[in-house]
């Protein structure tokens, strides 16, 4: 029997939804024409289509961030009407990400249009080609080490090397030898010649995090490979030229540690040629309904459920919580709640540590269980008439939103929108044909015209 043999993509290659249906409609007419199927053959046809799942996940994945990046309307706070037509005026946040989207920017999963975090993803588009140390602060979990895949993933080394090296977690006395390496006998233990992460990430990039953490001893070494481009593994005198670019990140305010003599300013100045601050997201609360959506979705995926639904009080919660952890915290809450809620989540899902005090039974009011995390942004204002009827309107109405949005910024051109969304262009005909909407609709007319 002939089996679907066609060879897989290469890993990290994705396939459009027409490639992968093609290869589903393949691998099921194998089964409906085969006569006999013994085991080696079930196994292959197996691992095939488990292979064609984990691509639909990663394309939807990539649609659902897409449709992230572009679903907040543009603010415009600065735009004044009487401004003067001399003053360049600023882009507005959408028009800014859309300008990175344009310049097949790399996000590595980082998204938000708030100003000081496109402030940062723009100082990273225009360190990442160049060799200059970029050095990366904010606070635990405001995304340090994904702005340093970033700048990594936008550079010409995007496919050498990204070494991490958490300078928090290695003991003192074997950070010499984890950054440069050492020599067979160097010191006891030393059973064989090892490399270091600096070799490691020969032509690439070395990600230095928590560079705050490392002891002063270590800075001096450090400081002495940033000047010579050039390593001694420990126990030995031979020199290794090594060209690594180096990101590092801290949570800590280094120019105070420099006051109280455990940071080395000759270091700080080497490696904060580029300055990247993250804002912590109390800073950017604008961002976290967009968050709760996506993180709600991821967690859903990973967990195989349906994405949960917030109760109106726990959204609320949410929209204004501090956020002390910041997006980890917000990740790491959204599976929580993913995994501990049944449909709907409440208070009572919450962490006991941040949930607020005595929260009153929850409420079995329709009002909190038809409002789906990604569209929960009020209760509706009459009881849906049944919970699954509730939920096609949610989605249907979400639906429309996002396909007149996404006509309105490609003005009118279905093929121009497919392509963004990398998605089938006669699925998005059928999508727009459902709602009723036209894409000449969407066109911008000639202001000329009469
Ligand atoms: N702008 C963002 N958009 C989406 N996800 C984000 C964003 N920033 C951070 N994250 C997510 O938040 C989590 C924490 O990010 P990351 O590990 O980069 O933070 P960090 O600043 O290095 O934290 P720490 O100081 O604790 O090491 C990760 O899951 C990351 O994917
Ligand atoms: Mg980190």
């Amino acid at each position: 029997m002939k089996l679907f043999n066609q060879n897989l993509p290469p890993r990290g290659t994705m396939m459009s939804y027409a490639g992968l249906l093609e290869r589903l409609e393949i691998l099921r007419s194998t089964l409906r024409w085969a006569n006999s199927l013994d085991r080696p053959e079930i196994e292959k046809l197996l691992r095939q289509a488990n292979a064609v799942r984990d691509e639909v996940m990663q394309l939807s994945h990539k649609e659902r961030f897409i449709q992230a990046l572009g679903s907040q309307p543009d603010r415009q706070p600065d735009r004044q009407p009487d401004r003067q037509p001399a003053e360049p005026l600023e882009p507005a946040p959408g028009e800014r990400k859309q300008a990175l989207l344009a310049r097949s920017f790399v996000f590595e999963g980082t998204f938000g249009d708030n100003p000081r975090l496109l402030d940062a993803l723009e100082i990273a588009e225009k360190a990442a080609p160049t060799d200059l140390p970029v050095l990366i602060d904010g606070e635990s979990g405001t995304g340090k080490e994904l702005m340093a895949k970033v700048v990594h993933a936008n550079g010409s080394r995007a496919d050498k090397p990204y070494i991490s090296v958490n300078c928090g977690a290695i003991p003192e006395s074997l950070i010499e030898s984890e950054l440069f390496g050492h020599k067979r006998g160097a010191f006891t233990g030393a059973a064989t010649d090892r490399k270091g992460k600096f070799e490691s990430a020969h032509k690439g990039t070395i990600f230095l995090d928590e560079i705050g953490e490392l002891p002063l001893q270590g800075q001096v070494k450090l400081l002495r490979v940033l000047q010579s481009h050039e390593i001694q593994r420990v126990g030995s005198d031979e020199t290794i030229a090594v060209d690594a670019r180096i990101v590092a990140a801290t949570n800590k305010n280094l120019r105070k540690l420099i006051e109280q003599g455990q940071f080395r300013e000759d270091l700080f100045y080497r490696l904060s040629v580029i300055h990247v601050s993250l804002p912590p997201l109390r800073e950017r609360k604008d961002e976290i309904p967009l968050l709760l959506a996506y993180y709600g979705d991821e967690a859903a995926e990973a967990l195989k459920r349906r994405p949960v639904v917030l109760s109106p009080r726990l959204r609320d919660f949410l929209l204004t919580y501090a956020y002390p952890g910041n997006i980890r915290e917000l990740r790491n809450l959204m599976y929580r709640l993913s995994c501990l809620a049944g449909e709907v989540a409440d208070l009572a899902q919450l962490p006991e540590d941040i949930r607020p005090a005595a929260p009153a039974p929850a409420p079995v009011s329709t009002a909190s269980i038809a409002v789906p995390v990604s569209t929960a942004m009020a209760a509706p204002a009459a009881p849906p008439p049944s919970l699954a009827e509730a939920k096609r309107q949610a989605s249907d109405e979400a639906e429309r939103a996002c396909l007149e949005r996404g006509l309105k910024d490609v003005g009118g051109t279905v093929a121009e929108l497919a392509r963004r969304w990398d998605m089938n262009r006669s699925h998005l005909q059928i999508l727009l044909k459902k709602h009723g909407l036209h894409s000449k609709d969407f066109r911008q007319r000639d202001p000329n015209a009469h």
